[in-house]
């Protein structure tokens, strides 16, 4: 008797804590932020970087999953080209093929990238197979110290864009001078005793070159990236944008046309994170999410206070292309990626680019056919086809509630696993809403799934919306590599293109609605 007593008071307890209540502004809070259409980009590694748009024709796979997310939120991701073999590659005029050399792979590098790369113009025109009104940041080599390299990759990038036609719409945002040169005292690429002053002054010798190079000036739509650190120390003696700052960057003629501050970021190195239910738990968690992008707000600030903008050039799950963890290739890093790019933007960061390579673990698109397991080297029995990872479905949720609004705020949730997102038009009127429900639903779980249910309330006075369109992305388990569908469809097809029929119900607000574990799901309010 006093077992059954206990027990409907547990089963009680519980029930009550999966119904929550969520207030919705109906006009966007004033600490709201502006959120961009291609909130959402990628940053590519050089090495290999042909593969992407394709070399002579077009790469239609890569185009195809570019263009999905550019018709959702109007606007193409823009990319940053470069990162380790930006900082590897050298140029010879003339050569048609890039020319590479790479390591063997291994168990823990598959893919590895090059240890050095020789380029020639074709390797910078390919741009022109990117989707029209692209924008593109790209990196020359500085960790070599030789500005001839620099100088003519500088020259070579600028030729391209100028020889593709206006209608392409192409354009060349910046050139980013060397990549994560505060880990060069670590990889040989400077002596130990390297500051961050030396470092301002080889930047500024570089880039006053470069600047009269591609040109870029006061009035050329053409910028420089600065930063492009892997960490940051937050100091003004260190490597970070206030050490940027405290050295005089800005006051130096080329520094002067620097408009964007660019971090890298990784969530550590996943080593140790134990099983692999416990990796992806860890990754897709709210609080993990929340705490790996907060150590930046300082950056942030100071950032904005000389009026640039901040974005996460370089980012993704675990570093070392997700080598250490295999959590990267899995279905609940969907949810990490939809829940770390909205996060950031409340802290305004602006774009964040996340890092692809040809067989990384952790890429959202795998860009042309695979003959190796990007899990541990061996070679496939079938070759494995370009095709989307799951993370690419965290970019397509994004893009469509970017889509046709201009700001976004957070809603303050009651829970360790579900956030939660508003997302408002440009005149302030409440849209949409995203919730993510990060609690991990594994395959060898043996439990039910949980659901939480959302009652949902509009914090303040106005015409409130009665319906609701209630699209979602309904994930197996967090440990499926596949499978995974938006509203009833598919991207994992053989042209990137959706597949299936579309299944979106409209309800009743006052009915709120139920979030399984592992799932996210995005509202379209109606009067
Ligand atoms: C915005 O303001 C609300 C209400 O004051 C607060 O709960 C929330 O934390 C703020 N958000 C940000 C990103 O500062
Ligand atoms: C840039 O450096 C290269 C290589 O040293 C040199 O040939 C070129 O004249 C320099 N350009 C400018 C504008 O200083
Ligand atoms: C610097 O780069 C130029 C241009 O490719 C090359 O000719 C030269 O050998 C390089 N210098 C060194 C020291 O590697
Ligand atoms: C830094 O170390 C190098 C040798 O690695 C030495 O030649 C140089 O003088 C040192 N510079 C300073 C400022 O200590
Ligand atoms: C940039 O444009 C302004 C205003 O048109 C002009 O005064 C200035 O000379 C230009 N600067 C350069 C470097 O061309
Ligand atoms: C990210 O968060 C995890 C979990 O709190 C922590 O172990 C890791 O050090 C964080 N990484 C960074 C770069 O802050
Ligand atoms: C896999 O093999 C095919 C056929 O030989 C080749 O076209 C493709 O480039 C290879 N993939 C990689 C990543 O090397
Ligand atoms: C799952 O739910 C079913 C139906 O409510 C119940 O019979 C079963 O015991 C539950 N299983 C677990 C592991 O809780």
């Amino acid at each position: 008797m006093l077992s059954t007593i206990i027990l409907s008071y547990i089963v009680s307890v519980t029930f009550q804590a999966c119904a929550i209540n969520v207030f919705i502004p109906l006009t966007a809070p004033t600490n709201s932020s502006s959120i961009s259409p291609s909130h959402i980009s990628f940053s590519i590694e050089q090495d290999r970087w042909t593969d992407w748009p394709g070399a002579t024709t077009k790469n239609e796979f890569v185009s195809n999953a570019l263009n999905n997310l550019a018709s959702l939120a109007g606007e193409p991701p823009r990319l940053r080209i470069g990162a380790d073999s930006e900082d590897r590659t050298n140029f010879q005029p003339g050569l048609k093929l890039t020319e590479t050399v790479f390591a063997p792979p291994s168990a823990a590098t598959p893919y590895p990238e090059a240890e050095s790369v020789v380029v020639g113009e074709a390797f910078y025109k390919a741009a022109q197979n990117l989707l029209p009104g692209t924008h593109v940041t790209w990196g020359v080599n500085f960790k070599a110290l030789n500005l001839t390299a620099a100088f003519l990759e500088a020259g070579a990038i600028a030729d391209a864009f100028t020889s593709f036609p206006a209608s392409s719409g192409l354009s060349l945002d910046a050139i980013e001078i060397g990549n994560e040169a505060d880990l060069y005292t670590n990889n040989g690429g400077r002596p130990a005793n390297f500051t961050i002053a030396q470092y301002v002054t080889q930047w500024t010798s570089f880039a006053s070159n470069v600047s009269l190079t591609v040109p870029i000036g006061p009035n050329t739509t053409t910028k420089f990236w600065g930063g492009a650190f892997a960490g940051s120390d937050h100091s003004s003696t260190g490597f970070s944008p206030q050490g940027l700052f405290a050295n005089g960057i800005l006051s130096s003629t080329p520094g002067n046309l620097i408009n964007t501050i660019s971090q890298h970021v990784y969530s550590g190195s996943g080593l140790g994170c134990g099983s692999i239910s416990t990796c992806i738990q860890d990754l897709m968690s709210k609080a993990f999410v929340r705490g790996n992008l907060s150590q930046f707000i300082p950056d942030v600030a100071a950032t904005q206070a000389q009026g640039l903008a901040y974005v996460l050039g370089e980012t993704n799950s675990y570093f070392d292309h997700g080598t250490n963890v295999v959590g990267n290739v899995f279905s609940g890093a969907a949810l990490w990626a939809l829940d770390y790019a909205l996060f950031a933007s409340l802290l305004g960061i602006e774009r964040l680019y996340f890092h692809e390579g040809v067989g990384y673990k952790y890429n959202f698109i795998q860009p042309v056919t695979l003959n190796l397991s990007i899990v541990d080297g061996t070679p496939l029995a079938e070759p494995l086809l370009p095709h989307i990872q799951p993370a690419y479905y965290g970019a397509i949720v994004t893009a469509e509630a970017i889509g046709k609004t201009g700001r976004v705020s957070e809603l303050s949730i009651n829970s360790d696993v579900v956030s939660g997102y508003a997302f408002y038009t440009n005149e302030g009127q409440l849209s949409k809403a995203v919730f993510v429900n990060s609690e991990g639903f594994f395959s060898n779980s043996g439990a039910n799934r949980t659901s939480v249910h959302l009652d949902i309330n509009f914090a303040s006075t106005g015409q409130s919306p009665s319906h609701m369109s209630v699209k979602r992305l309904e994930i197996g388990h967090a440990d499926d590599t596949d499978g995974l569908t938006w509203g009833g469809q598919t991207y994992e097809t053989p042209n990137a293109q959706v597949s299936g029929t579309l299944s979106v119900i409209t309800s009743d607000v006052g009915e709120g609605l139920d979030i399984p574990a592992t799932q996210a799901v995005l509202l379209t309010f109606s009067t």
